[in-house]
């Protein structure tokens, strides 16, 4: 990759049986401020906390820990002569280099596509560097240097600012909670030298394949095109990483879903094959199901049928900036706008099979929402609200990333999912999410077509209900 050595000679480290931190360039974090508020009807009480933020262990350079050699190149681990050849080898000798960001944001070289001032971050999809191009990237909260923010929903509320005006079709600005180890994993797992400090240990719903180390391991074994045939087909390996998430904010100009995604267990758990379903006990057809819940229980106002609410020049004007907050009660998530000092509510459903539920989300709106869709209701077979309950009382990790998606394209956000339902978009309920064309989703499209599609978050403010914004 790109991250030039300073100096020519190498430093022969000790021998160690795990995967390594590299020590070519320093790791400094960029710094970020954000408000933890305590006082119901008080934002002005809210306290300003230093925090600071850590790139996700994927983005970063991964390379022989003896020397300059990358273990993985080109989204494939380099199993050439010098690179790393089997699961073992990958995992005691691959080490995760740092990264200075006030060295790059001094030179201006913007690597990663982040600017950060005092209290905002803006996450750019494209940027051009001098070896190459970088797509994406992902960051975490930290409490600090060795440890993520963790964060209690149930019974706080999330505020933050956002511009997307620039961000296009194809393309998710993310904030999401996920149930991390605060360490990243460090203590569970002995092959973890990294940490929480080098981002490592991220999970999800979708028991993301694509982590090149899960559970402390390297995920060399059956790292492949997931089809071989086409060039520009995805890798994947082996071993999954999952556990629940709550997406507060899946987005663009065009769409946005905020999301509730179970799992039977809370933490993190990494797997293989077979042993990534979850048997459940006490069904009498025997299902097999995914251990987490993908699709989860989302609420997007293009979906349920309100086609005018969300967008530019639309109700909630995303050519502008707005405020999103979220309310974690006990029996919803509550969520609304303010643009303009108005308060603005997202529409109630209107599709028939939806009427008299709730805007956000809330078990009545979940139950609706897949019969009324025809989904298989995973979140409901995890125990829906109760579920989702105690996922509100674990602690998470905040991850914001921006990325397009060489999977689905992102097509469950601002297009029609599932594709082949195109023609019936405007009549079959829960499958037209927004008012993107499937073509302009493509990741190539994407990449030449709104390559500054930037995200800038701002003012995070988290406390309990009514603490963090005067509405
Ligand atoms: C794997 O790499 C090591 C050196 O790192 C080498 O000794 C070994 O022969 C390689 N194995 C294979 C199967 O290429
Ligand atoms: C940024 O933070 C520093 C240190 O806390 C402070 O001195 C400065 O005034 C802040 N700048 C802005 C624009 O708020
Ligand atoms: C959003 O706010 C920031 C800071 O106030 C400003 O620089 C930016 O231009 C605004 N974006 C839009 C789309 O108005």
């Amino acid at each position: 990759m790109f991250v030039l050595p300073l100096a020519l000679f190498t430093v022969l480290l000790p021998f160690s049986h795990a995967q390594q931190v590299g020590s070519l360039e320093k790791e400094v974090h960029p710094k970020l401020q954000w408000s933890k508020c305590t006082t119901p009807g008080d934002p002005s009480s809210c306290q300003t906390i230093n925090g600071e933020i850590t790139l996700d262990s994927n983005f970063r350079w991964l390379h022989r820990a003896n020397g300059y050699t990358d273990c993985f190149h080109d989204n494939r681990w380099n199993n050439y002569s010098l690179g790393c050849n089997s699961t073992r080898d990958c995992t005691e000798n691959c080490a995760l280099e740092g990264v200075d960001f006030t060295y790059s944001q001094r030179w201006n070289q913007n690597i990663y596509g982040l600017k950060m001032t005092n209290s905002s971050m803006s996450m750019r999809l494209v940027t051009k560097i001098d070896f190459g191009t970088q797509i994406g990237s992902k960051f975490y909260l930290l409490e600090d240097r060795h440890n993520y923010q963790m964060f209690t929903l149930l019974g706080n509320e999330l505020s933050f600012d956002v511009d997307l005006s620039t961000v296009g079709c194809g393309v998710n600005a993310a904030l999401r909670f996920v149930a991390m180890e605060q360490d990243g994993g460090l203590k569970r797992y002995p092959g973890n030298n990294a940490g929480a400090e080098y981002g490592t240990g991220y999970c999800d719903s979708k028991c993301t394949r694509t982590e090149r180390f899960v559970g402390g391991e390297a995920n060399y074994d059956g790292w492949k095109q997931v089809n071989e045939s086409d060039w520009s087909s995805p890798y994947q390996g082996e071993s999954r990483a999952c556990c629940p998430e709550m997406a507060v904010w899946n987005s663009n100009a065009h769409s946005y879903q905020i999301s509730s995604h179970l799992c039977p267990q809370k933490e993190y758990v990494a797997c293989k094959d077979r042993s990534c379903d979850y048997y459940i006990p006490y069904s009498d057809d025997e299902d097999r199901l995914p251990r987490c819940d993908r699709v989860g229980c989302g609420y997007n106002p293009f979906q349920m049928g309100n086609r005018d609410f969300y967008g530019k020049g639309k109700i909630l004007d995303t050519s502008r900036n707005f405020t999103v907050v979220t309310r974690f009660e006990q029996d919803r998530v509550n969520q609304f706008f303010l643009q303009d000092g108005k308060k603005i509510e997202p529409p109630k459903p209107k599709w028939d099979e939806l009427k008299d539920t709730t805007n956000g989300i809330s078990q009545d709106m979940c139950t609706k929402r897949a019969d009324g869709f025809g989904e298989s209701d995973f979140w409901n077979k995890n125990q829906g609200w109760k579920g989702h309950l105690e996922l509100m009382k674990t602690p998470m990790v905040l991850a914001v990333s921006i990325d397009d998606d060489d999977f689905e394209w992102n097509l469950f956000l601002d297009s029609v999912w599932p594709p082949d339902q195109e023609h019936e978009k405007e009549v079959v309920p829960g499958v037209w999410r927004g008012d993107c064309p499937w073509q302009d989703n493509e990741p190539n499209y994407v990449y030449n077509n709104v390559p500054y599609s930037t995200v800038v978050w701002s003012n995070l403010r988290f406390g309990p209900i009514g603490s963090t914004i005067k509405v």
